[in-house]
């Protein structure tokens, strides 16, 4: 075969996520533990589809069914597969799990693991160029680390590969080499399965290693090649929670160097902001300690967040202000608003610009129009309000009548007096008030003034005196 030919193989790969991970001490599969606002498996997942491969195996065993659930449009997509592992006897039982899958399709295998989640996609693609240029059976993917504790150490021999020996199986003297096997490979498949054959479970944790077939592949005369990496963070595993969060750690760190030296974003203390990689934020914004930002959150630009504050998913105009401790989730706040103290949007809730919302406010749901203000102490769910109203402190929507919900809507220019309580289903025309303590259990006319409990116009209460 030439390496023409070699290079038309497809290329397919195969991400091992069936463990359950003892170390993590955790009732939750590892690969579903979340980094940077994500599980681990989507990560490696989502690299994996970037390197548009013929398909995409997934090893499952632990939590089968969520791990299936946490990869978004998986199961409709033809390219992806699930593989099972019914009993988890090790990483080469794992791969072998896949053998009526592909054994018989002549590909090249590139296998990752679950629990490596910063794996760079361009790195991937040197390996397989590295196992192809050297028309290997195997290429393993190594790097050195200054503490190499607990991974495999790549014991070298003349001119190359000897084996790979497991932590737990190395002798001291194999334990201060400090070059370690990543736990990905390139693999030739026919080459691959022949080899898992042979591959015994004579060792410390009694398993079916993956680690024993670059040995058994040199047995049998065939190339196996290492490609020795210089980005160390890049193969780093999560085998326990401190390794979960110094990875975290990590990513952090690189996501707000980024935005500051990229995006023009201030931090008053970078290591005291949490934000998520898949966040935007507008250059001239000034982020305070102690602030969450996650998921989707768009952050325009000359905006200010105040300490204490987590927003999530939510859509920041320009210049707004968001003061200490607010929480948004799933809603939008429009140009130049103001935001808090301590308020709660959430529920696609939206601010239209120049609106503002105060101390202990919560919005559900509810859409507050351009210029108008909540100011304290007030809850408007499933509601409406105009351009320029003001609902004044104390004022409650009440969208609940026991069994099901029901809309308010509030006009322009509508002043609700304090305390007012707006019984939904009710409608306050614009131009219209409410008096203080009023309860409102009936459509308020434009331009009216209503008053009382229950709440009736002036004009009703005038005529009956
Ligand atoms: C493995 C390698 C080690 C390497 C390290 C890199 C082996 C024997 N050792 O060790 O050389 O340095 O990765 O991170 O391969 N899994 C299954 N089924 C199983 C066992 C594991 O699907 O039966 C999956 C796990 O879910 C995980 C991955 O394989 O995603 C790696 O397993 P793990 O137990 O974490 O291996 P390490 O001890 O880290
Ligand atoms: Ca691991």
């Amino acid at each position: 075969m030439n390496s023409n030919d070699e290079a038309e193989k497809p290329l397919n790969v195969l991400i091992l996520a069936a463990g359950l991970g003892t170390r993590m001490k955790s009732d939750l599969a590892k690969v579903l533990h979340r980094l940077d606002g994500r599980p681990l498996i989507e990560h490696v997942f989502r690299t994996a589809l970037s390197l548009n491969p013929k398909k995409v195996f997934i090893v499952v065993g632990h939590q089968a069914d969520d791990v299936r659930a946490a990869l978004p449009g998986s199961t409709h997509d033809a390219r992806i597969e699930f593989v099972v592992q019914k009993e988890q006897l090790g990483t080469g039982d794992a791969v072998n799990a896949a053998r009526d899958r592909l054994a018989d399709v002549d590909s090249n295998i590139l296998v990752l693991s679950g629990d490596v989640p910063l794996i760079k996609i361009e790195t991937l693609r040197e390996l397989i160029a590295v196992h192809l240029l050297e028309n290997a059976a195997c290429t393993v993917l190594t790097v050195k680390l200054s503490d190499p504790f607990g991974y495999g150490r790549v014991i070298r021999g003349d001119g190359g590969l000897d084996r790979i020996v497991e932590q737990k199986d190395a002798t001291d003297a194999e334990r201060k080499v400090a070059e370690i096997n990543s736990g990905i490979y390139c693999f030739d498949s026919g080459k691959l399965f022949d080899a898992l054959s042979n591959v015994k479970t004579n060792n410390a944790q009694g398993e079916y290693y993956l680690t024993d077939v670059p040995r058994l592949l040199l047995d049998n005369d065939e190339t196996v090649a290492l490609f020795l990496h210089d980005q160390t963070f890049e193969v780093e595993g999560v085998n326990d929670r401190k390794q979960l969060a110094s990875i975290e750690k990590m990513i952090n760190e690189e996501t707000i160097e980024k935005l500051m030296k990229e995006s023009g974003v201030t931090f008053i203390d970078p290591r005291n902001a949490y934000i998520s990689s898949t966040a935007a934020i507008g250059r001239d914004t000034v982020i305070y300690p102690n602030v969450t930002i996650e998921g989707n959150t768009v952050v325009g630009i000359n905006c200010v967040i105040r300490s204490g504050t987590r927003l999530s998913n939510a859509m920041i105009g320009d210049g707004v202000e968001i003061r200490d401790n607010c929480l948004i989730i799933d809603s939008d706040v429009g140009d130049r608003c103001s935001v808090g103290p301590m308020a709660h949007l959430r529920g696609h809730a939206v601010m239209v610009e120049g609106a503002k919302v105060g101390n202990f406010v919560e919005m559900k749901k509810t859409r507050l129009g351009k210029n108008s203000k909540a100011a304290h102490l007030t809850y408007l769910g499933d509601a409406t309000v105009g351009e320029d109203a003001n609902i004044g402190a104390g004022v409650v929507t009440c969208n609940y009548d026991g069994k099901n919900k029901h809309e308010t809507h509030i006009g322009d220019r509508v002043k609700i007096g304090s305390d007012t309580m707006l019984v939904a289903p009710v409608t306050v025309g614009d131009g219209a008030t409410t008096g203080a303590g009023s309860v409102v259990t009936k459509d308020v006319e434009p331009g009216e003034t209503v008053v009382g409990v229950p709440a009736k116009t002036l004009r009703a209460l005038a005529k009956k005196d």
